[in-house]
């Protein structure tokens, strides 16, 4: 089904035409959704971008502009307004078989350029060092981002860059080799390696050699040493395993995980290329990228004297590996805004060595807890997994309050959706440029914008539909949905203007488009459904009634699932 948006356009688009057959500068004819439901559903400053071309003032193009919309049944009027603006007002009988469309029919959004594939990096944590809060928002932007991809229709491919070849290996290498417990290994070898790389931060701060013994580990795992490449490996799957577990809890999933190792063959050809494009020379020993003034970026080193690559020089592997095995769209990168100078570099030398595609860095702030900002150094960083037993605890309690009497493992279900959800909406819900201070008072809240709130709304519509067919009513999905007062206008528009914020979300990677859109509708709903009765209404009123909130909880399941969040059926 097409958007509302694309609909209208196309109207407008005849109604141009018809005044002005040769008018082809479609990109002056720009609609926007109405700041207000009393100046209707869309506005437009056609006639005044257009006003050059017409030789008209403003105000008459849009009169005329008006007059010659075609006969159609989705406009109920237009009106001018102000200096030259169009007011578009929907009817409500196109908003509301628009809503019940939704039921059986999927948004069309051949209007984008989804033609080849979306690689999007997120998560890539440097493995074999314990994962921690973190991690935790690229890893939830980066799914939410995903999955709102997915929904547009792009063939999206969701790759975890891990670092799996960086110092930490270095160090852990020596800690194993002093001061194993080999007992603790086999006991709980993630444990284990916690406490070694914990052991290393501790002895290299009294022994200043210790990194410089680290590096020479590393290097032997780097020029193929069978010894130190067998602890290499047999870290990064103990270390790889336990984050898959953390994906699997969190409902995130990968396609790919290659790692930086993955790329290391591939970097002396990297090189080559680079030079041989003129865009690598020599400097100091070095081999660096300049950059044009303009830009305004120090140089980047791709090659140090001592022969050793670096991160960049892994992150243009990358790119040159996708250029040359995918047909690329889009490449995304979700990590925190100090990475920004290092995309720059990186896309620049990329776009210039003509590895072309969209390059985009999702950028994100910082994630501070009651306003205390963790560090891995300052010792104060908490354990993923004793954030999530704290979620599922602050879950429980939620549900306890609600719905104490449900069988235990339920409860424990809906706790685990409500915490984590908790967790989740109140990083996505947030723009995700600023930094964000997380309390569990405020995720938790009923009152304002947060997951237990949303999750709320949709079970009471799940219970609203239980107690219906106690009653011996089900939803019929033929019959028609009549839009009866404001209230219930401004659900199904908000309904059926849905995938539109869920475009928007998508084109500047903001996933809290949807949560606001949602959040507004779920206010919406919490109106109709205390001034209106649903199940005490007459017959064919309450179908109208029961069907647009099944609409709404359906928008609700939709937006949510956008955002990695689960809507139970009960709380
Ligand atoms: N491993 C890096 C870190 O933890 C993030 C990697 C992001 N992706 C990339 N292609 N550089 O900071």
């Amino acid at each position: 089904m097409e958007l509302l948006r694309i609909r209208l356009e196309k109207l407008l688009k005849e109604a141009v035409k018809t005044i002005k057959p040769d008018f082809e500068d479609w990109n002056r004819l720009v609609l926007q959704p109405a700041t207000d439901e009393k100046f209707g559903d869309y506005q437009t400053n056609f006639a005044m971008t257009a006003s050059k071309i017409f030789r008209q003032p403003p105000k008459m193009i849009a009169e005329s502009v008006i007059s010659a919309i075609p006969a159609n049944d989705i406009l109920e009027k237009a009106e001018v307004a102000g200096p030259g603006f169009i007011n578009f007002f929907m009817k409500n009988s196109f908003v509301a078989e628009t809503v019940r469309k939704t039921f059986t029919e999927k948004w069309d959004f051949s209007h984008i350029n989804t033609d080849g594939t979306v690689v999007i990096d997120y998560s890539s944590p440097n493995i074999a060092k314990p994962m921690h809060v973190g991690h935790l928002r690229t890893t939830i932007i980066g799914d939410s981002i995903k999955r709102i991809m997915n929904f547009i229709g792009y063939n999206v491919v969701a790759d975890n860059h891990l670092g799996d070849w960086g110092t930490q290996f270095g160090k852990l290498i020596v800690a194993y080799n002093r001061w194993l417990d080999k007992e603790n290994f086999e006991k709980d070898p993630i444990a284990e390696l916690e406490r070694l790389y914990i052991k290393f931060g501790d002895e290299a701060g009294k022994d200043t050699d210790l990194d410089e013994l680290a590096r020479t580990e590393l290097k032997k795992v780097q020029d193929g040493d069978e010894k130190n490449m067998a602890l290499w490996k047999k870290f990064v799957e103990i270390t790889l395993a336990e984050c898959k577990k953390i994906y699997d809890y969190l409902g995130v999933n990968f396609d790919t995980y290659y790692g930086e190792s993955f790329y290391h063959p591939l970097m002396p050809k990297v090189i080559n290329e680079l030079v041989e494009k003129g865009l690598a020379v020599e400097s100091e020993g070095a081999l660096v990228v300049f950059f044009d003034e303009k830009e305004n970026l120090h140089p980047c080193i791709v090659r140090k004297k001592d022969g050793a690559f670096l991160y960049a020089t892994s992150d243009l592997a990358t790119i040159k590996y996708k250029y040359e095995n995918y047909k690329m769209n889009k490449a995304l990168y979700v990590t925190d805004d100090r990475q920004a100078v290092h995309f720059k570099q990186i896309f620049n030398i990329a776009e210039r060595a003509g590895w072309k595609m969209e390059f985009v860095h999702i950028p994100f702030g910082v994630l501070s807890f009651n306003g205390e900002i963790l560090k891995t150094r300052a010792g104060n960083t908490i354990k993923l997994a004793d954030l999530f037993k704290e979620a599922e605890s602050k879950g429980l309690s939620v549900v306890e309050e609600k719905n104490p009497e449900l069988p235990e493992d339920e409860k424990k279900k809906i706790a685990k959706a409500v915490g984590i959800g908790a967790l989740k909406y109140s990083d996505l819900s947030q723009n995700r440029t600023s930094n964000i201070d997380f309390s569990w008072e405020k995720a938790l809240s009923f009152d304002g914008n947060t997951a237990p709130y949303l999750q709320y709304s949709y079970a009471r519509v799940q219970s609203i539909k239980r107690k219906a067919a106690e009653k011996g009513v089900t939803i019929d999905f033929n019959s028609e949905i009549r839009i009866e007062s404001g209230i219930e206008r401004s659900i199904a528009a908000s309904i059926a203007k849905f995938p539109e914020c869920v475009e928007k979300a998508a084109e500047l990677y903001k996933p809290n488009f949807i949560a606001d859109h949602i959040f507004d509708l779920v206010q919406k709903f919490g109106t109709f459904y205390n001034s209106t009765p649903i199940l005490k209404a007459e017959p064919e009123k309450m179908q109208s009634r029961l069907l647009l909130a099944e609409a709404v909880a359906r928008t609700i399941k939709t937006g949510l699932d956008l955002l990695g969040i689960e809507a139970p059926e009960k709380m």
